[in-house]
């Protein structure tokens, strides 16, 4: 059950049952809906095997091993929410953009922090308009009833409720970026809408999607998330990008970079991930890296290149200075 925090109007009052018009709501979804809708038909036709997901996420710039593909794959067509975990900067936000632009429909993007709740992740009302309401009312001698007090009027939609009313004609991509910096209690909260594609709330009573989004979930792992969460989602850990793609996602994002700079450069983050440091580079670093030393107009990555450049890729001190105990020409691979 979530707890009362996530049942709260936005005034921070616990809502009473008699505060609940929910039945009464003209707009509360449809509690079914046919799996395989006129949407699901669309995307198939449009993502129709795990091949030619892959190339098009490529021509969206994003370079997706097979084992990704196959989790995105499953997670469009099955659909079921994809749980995509890894370190920094391996591609778990970029994934879920990509294939909201490969579809051509919203990316509906939920980032979660410690302590976020319903109001941030669903909806809130619009209390000082509602406010507004009750004070005008009363200057016309009337009294606004609790139904036309909580109506779609006066309802300010978060990404969850979004995600869930998005009418097509493809699915939103709703994204739940970083789940693992929202707390527990955040995460019991979703289950109802990872595993029936609906939320139920006081006020609103059960709302269920007309077309469910596709959801991802990602997480840094900075603690584990709970059994029943994964339970309901497909799961892909991606790891650090084997030296050829990660030459080949490099060059996609700098494609006017020598060729030879390029594989320099993810040769070089790819030894710096195999010493004792704090935060290994991604491939997120050896873009920014590329991209740092081709401002500065270097050609090759040599000893100097490297000394002026290794902020883009090192970023913490003990890091700079383990990398630098190896020796920067052992960094620059020379
Ligand atoms: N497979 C890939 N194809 C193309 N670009 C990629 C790929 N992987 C990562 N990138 C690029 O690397 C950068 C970082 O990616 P992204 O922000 O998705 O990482 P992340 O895993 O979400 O990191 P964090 O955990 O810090 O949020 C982006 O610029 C993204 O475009
Ligand atoms: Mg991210």
């Amino acid at each position: 059950m979530p707890s009362l925090r996530f049942l709260k109007g936005s005034n921070g009052c616990p809502i009473s049952q008699a505060q609940n018009p929910a039945a009464a709501y003209p707009w509360t979804m449809p509690p079914e809906r046919a799996t395989q809708g006129p949407d699901q038909a669309r995307v198939a036709a449009s993502v129709p095997s795990v091949a030619v997901l892959g190339e098009r996420l490529a021509q969206h710039d994003y370079l997706a091993d097979d084992g990704l593909t196959t989790a995105l794959f499953c997670a469009v067509r099955l659909p079921q929410p994809l749980l995509l975990e890894g370190e920094a900067g391996v591609g778990k936000t970029q994934a879920a953009k990509a294939l909201a632009a490969m579809l051509d429909t919203p990316l509906i993007r939920l980032q979660c922090f410690e302590g976020i709740d319903a109001s941030e992740a669903l909806y809130e009302w619009d209390y000082p308009r509602q406010l507004l309401g009750i004070r005008l009312a009363e200057a016309q001698g009337e009294r606004l009833t609790d139904q036309a007090l909580f109506s779609r009027d006066y309802l300010i939609e978060r990404p969850l409720l979004q995600a869930l009313e998005h009418r097509g004609p493809n699915p939103a991509v709703l994204l739940i970026d970083e789940v693992d910096r929202a707390d527990e209690e955040f995460e019991a909260f979703l289950f109802e809408l990872l595993a029936e594609n609906a939320v139920t709330v006081p006020e609103l009573g059960t709302i269920t999607a007309v077309i469910p989004p596709i959801v991802i979930l990602t997480s840094n792992r900075t603690r584990d998330l709970h059994d029943a969460l994964k339970r309901r989602c497909l799961y892909h850990w991606i790891d650090y990008p084997d030296l050829e793609h990660a030459t080949a996602i490099v060059r996609l994002h700098v494609p006017d970079a020598p060729e030879s700079l390029v594989r320099q450069v993810a040769e070089a983050v790819q030894r710096l991930r195999g010493i004792d440091v704090q935060k290994p580079p991604g491939v997120a670093e050896a873009i920014d890296w590329v991209h740092a030393v081709r401002l500065l107009g270097i050609e090759v990555l040599d000893v100097p290149a490297v000394q002026r450049t290794l902020g883009s890729v090192l970023k913490y001190r003990e890091d700079q200075d383990a990398a630098r105990a190896e020796g920067l020409a052992w960094v620059a691979g020379i």
